[in-house]
């Protein structure tokens, strides 16, 4: 399974990915990773791993690249990889529906909260606010409208009372790290179809 990875930050996720492909435990092919930030220490671990790396910076020479211009290198890119999956792994830039329809590949996101619930930001903060029992994180496919696409998979954990919301996130991320190779094993595997998403989420407990 070819794929390729937009990310804006510290790549945790990628640096799982990369592991997994490295060790031979999950059969993909990271073919290329696109940065919108020129800091983002996710360029780094792709460095290392010898992945091609495309940074698409919106603050390039101080100067915000316009979010088509930032689509058209994007898509461009992707396009010369060939990915079949392109995953948003902590890629916090909103795409236009346009860049996702003509996207080369299906494009899907790691979202870290039980989606329906709580799309957008500051997840943590919002379930511990209204006591929720449950909270998580879910994988999901990339339609127009934000974190709304049909959810694929979903680590689910329970909230205890002493939870803030930098405890949760770090439980959340900690799932994240499981639920994403499990997602793509289940892509390479064929028991989720992208072009054809299962009804019924595929959920784990942690
Ligand atoms: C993840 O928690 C993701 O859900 C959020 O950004 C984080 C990305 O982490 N939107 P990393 O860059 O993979 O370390």
């Amino acid at each position: 399974l070819r794929v390729a990875v937009l990310v804006s930050g510290s790549g945790s996720n990628l640096q799982v990915l990369i592991n997994a492909a490295q060790a031979g435990a999950l059969p993909i092919e990271i073919v290329g990773v696109i940065s919108n930030r020129e800091d983002a220490y996710a360029i780094t671990r792709a460095n290392d791993a010898a992945i091609p790396v495309a940074v698409l910076s919106h603050v390039a020479s101080g100067k915000r690249m316009s979010i088509k211009t930032f689509e058209t290198h994007a898509n461009a890119q992707l396009t010369t990889w060939q990915p079949d999956v392109i995953v948003l792994a902590g890629f916090m830039r909103v795409l236009s529906a346009s860049f996702i329809d003509n996207a080369p590949a299906p494009m899907i996101n790691l979202h870290p909260a039980l989606l329906p619930a709580y799309k957008g930001l500051d997840t943590h903060q919002r379930a511990i606010q209204a006591g929720e029992r449950h909270h998580g994180c879910s994988i999901h496919i990339v339609t127009a409208e934000l974190d709304a696409g049909a959810v694929l998979t979903q680590a689910l954990l329970e909230v205890n009372y002493k939870d803030t919301a930098d405890s949760l996130q770090a439980r959340v991320q900690k799932g994240e790290h499981q639920l994403l190779p499990w997602t793509l094993l289940l892509i390479a595997k064929g028991i989720i179809d992208l072009d054809n998403p299962p009804e019924d989420t595929k959920s784990s407990y942690l």
